[in-house]
């Protein structure tokens, strides 16, 4: 079995003064120094990238990644309002977010839009944490590990066997974020169980469906990081709200070692 080092994402969403997000950054970067062996990265919104970019890269030892919440695929051009990935090479963002679930519900984004993005950062050399899950009635419904295969198989279309170990999944049900319900480790660990195995035997194989990183996402504390976390293909987490207090950020973080 390969050993999947846990990723831990912060994400920032729309929240934060310019202040507060210099000051987040260097809370979280200071606390998490010269390690643990986790990978982490924080997503702010878009005004404050370049701040926290250069926050992190002052403190000694940062071992956090920036990240960008959303970009458009299109290289430039006439695309009112729309950032694009170069935009962020620029700024040093080194991972991006697609397919969040605010993204595909409140914004609209549909699967084919996601594929699309998800296929232009890798072209563009960086990083992607595709995120799927259901919604409450999809769960009643027992579609849970359908809709997630659906979004990860539709998402990642044309995607090469080569590019996904830039590639993080994250699992977030839809019902469980910002709504402090969260999964059971068991409910939690039976849907990434059944992702990691479309991996294998629909989509690239043993070698690198063993090797992709799955996090979960959806009310995740420090209080219940650990029992998450501990699952065997739980691999880290996609923070929301925890991720805004920096101490609570890196104790989930701390709870992702291994
Ligand atoms: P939450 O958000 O931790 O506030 O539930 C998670 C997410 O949207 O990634």
């Amino acid at each position: 079995m390969p050993t999947r080092k846990p990723f831990v994402g912060g994400n920032w969403k729309m929240n934060l003064n310019r202040a507060e997000a210099r000051a987040l950054a260097q809370s979280v970067a200071s606390a998490l120094a010269n390690g643990p062996a986790v990978e982490a990265a924080v997503f702010p919104p878009f005004p404050y990238l370049s701040d926290v970019g250069e926050v992190l890269g002052k403190v000694p030892g940062n071992a956090v990644k920036l990240g960008a919440q959303d970009f458009y695929h299109q290289p430039n051009g006439a695309f009112t309002g729309e950032v694009s990935l170069a935009m962020l090479k620029d700024l040093g963002v080194q991972v991006v977010l697609v397919g969040h679930s605010e993204r595909r519900h409140v914004i609209g984004e549909c699967d084919v839009l996601i594929n699309t993005k998800v296929r232009a950062a890798l072209d563009a050399g960086l990083e992607v944490i595709l995120c799927v899950g259901e919604k409450l009635e999809q769960r009643e419904l027992g579609q849970t590990d359908a809709i997630n295969a659906a979004q990860m198989v539709y998402g990642l279309a044309g995607v090469k066997p080569e590019q996904m170990s830039r590639v993080t999944i994250a699992y977030e049900p839809v019902w469980a974020i910002g709504t402090g319900k969260n999964a059971t480790p068991a409910d939690a660990q039976s849907a990434h169980r059944r992702l990691r195995e479309t991996l294998i035997h629909g989509l690239f194989g043993q070698a690198v469906g063993e090797a992709v990183r799955i996090q979960y996402g959806g009310s995740v504390k420090a209080a219940n990081a650990k029992e998450l976390f501990t699952q065997p293909d739980i691999d880290g987490g996609l923070i929301g709200g925890a991720s805004l207090k920096a101490e609570e950020f890196a104790a989930i973080v701390k709870a992702a070692a291994k």
